[in-house]
């Protein structure tokens, strides 16, 4: 009876530490597994999905790359015209802070008596209360040059550069009746 009793607790005793090692064996399998589709599986699926999300991104990509260059290369065309009335024009349409007022020629031939290039150098560097460039960096000094071109073609002073404004001088002839 007591031995049985014995025997009973050593089979249970066995029995609970065989458990234990296979659960032990279990959970270290199932770490294994774990640090293995870590390590392994989900950065391969990562790069997998990177790459088909790349593949996807790829022609909207291209798309918006060439869009704006186009874009910005058409902001640089702008005629002198529109970069007078974007950029000039609050100054001098009205002759704020003494600027020279476009149309008033008396207040422009003297300074056009300077010459085109010391006008334009004035313009693209800044002159006492004159930004440089007007205050918009962005422009060229060939669009500095087409804005001053039209400025004394507004005013009635015709230029060396005649020529090129000469394209713009019928839509320039136009243009004063609409303000
Ligand atoms: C913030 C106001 C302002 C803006 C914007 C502005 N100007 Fe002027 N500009 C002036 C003032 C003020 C003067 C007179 C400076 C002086 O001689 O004291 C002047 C003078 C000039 C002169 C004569 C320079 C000289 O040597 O006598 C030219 C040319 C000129 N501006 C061109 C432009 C052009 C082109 C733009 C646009 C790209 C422009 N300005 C935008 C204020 C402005």
């Amino acid at each position: 009876m007591s031995s049985q009793v014995a025997d009973k607790s050593v089979v249970t005793t066995l029995v609970v530490l065989i458990s234990a090692l296979v659960l032990l064996a279990a959970v270290l399998f199932m770490v294994a597994a774990l640090m293995g589709v870590v390590g392994n599986i989900a950065p391969d699926d990562g790069s997998r999905k990177q790459a088909a999300v790349l593949e996807r991104i790829k022609p909207v990509a291209r798309v918006s790359f060439t869009v704006p260059k186009p874009a910005a290369s058409t902001e640089l065309k702008l005629s002198g015209q529109e970069i007078y009335n974007k950029v000039c024009a609050g100054c001098h349409a009205a002759g704020v802070m003494g600027a020279p007022k476009v149309g008033a020629k008396d207040q422009w031939e003297p300074r056009f008596a300077q010459g085109m290039d010391t006008l334009v150098n004035h313009s693209v560097a800044g002159i006492r209360a004159m930004p440089p460039k007007g205050g918009n960096p962005s422009l060229t000094e060939a669009n500095i040059k087409d804005a001053v071109v039209y400025m004394l073609g507004e005013t009635g002073i015709k230029t060396d550069a005649a020529p090129p404004p000469a394209a713009t001088a019928p839509p320039a002839a136009t243009a004063p009746p609409s303000k």
